[in-house]
């Protein structure tokens, strides 16, 4: 069942509509809760009838300055920044005078994924009862922090070199605690979402926070550090980058470049840890790192811990509902540099996470659960994600693909191979799909499933250096990016995520129709605006009318602020985007989030003024206060339309 773009909502097939076929072919209604409901069809629950699918606003031009822009009829405020309280007691920000105890009670640095979980405005209610509400007016926002910038973060550093010269305990404190998630309460009480101060739920998670390893890698000896004998509890999630909300609400958040905080010489480890020097090459771990945590804390020093990298490049699990939970690191679903997990959820069936590794010649992943998805029970499915099996791409030219089972024993998964058990598979799990030979991608970013197609859209970087052809990229190198969409078997709304093969194309290959050779030259899915172009698309959201909404990190290499564009995937307007924000210079937009309702979007800009010479004492911009006694901050921003409606129109 295609969806038709018209502006004839009468003749299309409302999106309620198809949810509901597609709920009920699956004879999902039968037996299920609300919680159930809400978690399989999720925000087009709130799509009404008959609405049409076109995007209406007027797209902003291409601009690079210092601050952000909306389209017309749009407001964009700003709602949390870095520094902001967040936990009791916090202190007011100082920048001049940062330390660990101050930054973990306040909002991080470089905010990335957002992920909002309503509350009922019935506070006796539990956490399936809040996340089954719906309500688009009160709840959590879950915000993680990548990493922090020293240049912008600290006064007085020019370079990295100055930076790790001028390293103190105090300021490698702060910047521990400056990364991880932040959890706030936002309310809208009829002037716009403000943070709930006070609130119950507040709470910071970090870089020294305990969180339990879960899943075959738990207990492992390649998990097992001096700290942690048994291999069991690990301190901290860091280089957070994208993440999701899962059907049963908690948040996922992905581990991505957390090589930056480990140095590895390799003469200073045995012969017989071959294994974990060849990985942590892989992952990056060098012999020096512009961050300085290694000089106060031995663990990031792989001659004192050589097993404590392995303990990172996880998806974790936060149950935000209760602020009391330990964070759970998800083992089964594999180590790399996790950009996000694309969740999808069906009742009495296991549920599938799509994942890219976020780095040149990387893969694209999928998780299938041991267990299945209970739709009327929330406790039993907080720990689907504990056991499973993961499986890794591989594309072929002719448009077809298959996912690859990455298993202990089978195929080139075997002692000869360096492989022992499950648990080498997932530790090493960019080194088992090489040996399975999946497709190396150029920088898989986030997967994001249409709520109304099942079709994946996969947001691939660039990959600068590929002269190579791949299956899966037209071009080589490929600075711009491109979106892939992946179709799974079966007809729209009713695909098979299961399945061990798929079908795939190019949606869109992103870049400057007027820059570039031929062998360079972009593709859309039509005329587009003199705006409409885009370049390293990063993270994918969908909102609840089942548009695609891309947002960019890099775009500033060519000469425009990176930001949103919106675009159809079906029908009329298919592969067209439309200009929607831009972020003030040096700053990447992330983490695109709406409330069930639509009518409010959520953006984070990340690294606002990050470019060459550009400094704590003299930011190319002071965005978002303007103030000359403060520097450039990291922020999250509410958008809203100026007449209540639906954000896109
Ligand atoms: Fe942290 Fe893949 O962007
Ligand atoms: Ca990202
Ligand atoms: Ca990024």
């Amino acid at each position: 069942m295609a969806l038709k773009e018209t502006d004839k909502a009468a003749e299309t097939p409302s999106l309620l509509d198809v949810a509901r076929a597609r709920l009920s072919r699956r004879q999902f209604l039968s037996g299920a809760g609300t919680l159930g409901l809400a978690a399989a069809a999720g925000p087009l629950l709130s799509a009404c009838a008959n609405e049409s699918t076109a995007l209406t606003f007027e797209p902003i031009a291409h601009v690079l300055d210092e601050t952000h822009h909306v389209a017309r009829g749009y407001s964009a405020r700003v709602l949390a920044r870095w520094g902001d309280g967040v936990t009791a007691g916090a202190p007011p920000f100082d920048p001049r005078d940062q330390t660990g105890a101050a930054q973990a009670a306040q909002f991080g640095f470089n905010c990335d994924f957002i992920g909002y979980l309503p509350l009922s405005d019935d506070a006796s209610s539990g956490p399936a009862a809040h996340f089954a509400s719906n309500n688009s007016r009160h709840g959590i926002l879950c915000v993680n922090h990548e990493y922090v910038s020293l240049r912008l973060m600290h006064p007085g550093l020019a370079s990295s070199a100055e930076a790790a010269a001028a390293a103190t305990a105090e300021r490698v404190a702060a910047e521990m605690a400056a990364v991880g998630v932040s959890i706030i309460e936002i309310a809208d009480r009829g002037n716009g979402f403000e943070i709930v101060n006070g609130s119950s739920f507040a709470r910071r998670i970090h870089a020294s926070t305990p969180m339990a390893i879960t899943g075959p890698a738990r207990g492992h000896k390649r998990m097992q550090t001096p700290d942690d004998p048994a291999g069991e509890t690990v301190l901290g999630t860091m280089a957070n980058c994208s993440g999701a909300i899962t059907p049963w609400g908690t948040m996922l958040t992905a581990e991505e470049n957390f090589h930056v905080n480990f140095i590895c010489d390799p003469a200073s480890l045995p012969d017989a840890l071959a294994a974990e020097k060849a990985n942590a090459a892989r992952m990056g771990i060098e012999a020096d790192t512009r961050m300085s945590w290694h000089r106060y804390h031995p663990r990031f020093d792989m001659e004192n811990a050589p097993m404590e990298p392995n303990r990172f490049g996880w998806i974790v699990e936060i149950d935000p509902y209760d602020p009391a939970a330990m964070p759970k690191k998800r083992t089964a679903m594999g180590r790399f540099k996790h950009e996000n997990a694309a969740i999808i959820a069906e009742p009495g069936k296991p549920v599938v996470a799509y994942m890219g590794d976020d780095e040149a010649g990387e893969f694209l992943y999928r998780f299938i659960s041991k267990s299945n998805f209970d739709p009327a029970s929330r406790a039993a499915n907080m720990d689907l994600l504990e056991d499973g099996t993961l499986y890794c791409a591989q594309f072929a030219k002719d448009g077809t693909g298959r996912w690859l089972k990455m298993a202990a024993g089978e195929g080139p998964l075997v002692p000869a191979n360096r492989i022992q058990d499950a648990a080498d598979v997932l530790i090493d799990a960019r080194r088992a799909a090489r040996l399975l030979e999946a497709t190396p991608m150029d920088r898989p970013e986030d997967a994001e499933v249409s709520p109304v197609t099942g079709k994946i859209y996969v947001a691939l970087t660039s990959h600068n250096s590929r002269r190579e052809k791949i299956p899966a990229s037209s071009r080589g190198p490929n600075p711009y990016g491109h979106i892939l969409e992946i179709l799974p078997p079966g007809e729209d709304g009713g695909r098979d995520h299961w399945a061990d093969h798929f079908t795939w194309n190019l949606f869109i290959e992103a870049g400057d129709p007027s820059a570039g050779d031929d062998a360079m030259k972009p593709a859309y899915g039509g005329v587009i605006d003199p705006s409409g172009w885009f370049a390293n698309p990063d993270n994918l959201a969908f909102d609840p009318k089942g548009r695609l909404w891309i947002a960019t990190d890099g775009a500033n290499d060519f000469g425009i602020a990176d930001g949103l564009w919106a675009v159809v995937t079906e029908g009329e307007g298919r592969a067209v985007p439309r200009a929607f924000f831009a972020c003030p210079r040096g700053a990447e937009a992330c983490g695109p989030c709406f409330t069930p309702d639509g009518r409010t979007l959520f953006v984070a800009v990340q690294h606002p003024a990050d470019e060459t010479g550009s400094t704590f004492d003299n930011p190319s911009t002071r965005w978002p206060d303007f103030d000359p006694a403060l520097p450039p901050r990291p922020a999250v921003v509410v958008i809203t339309k100026d007449d209540g409606g639906a954000v896109g129109g």
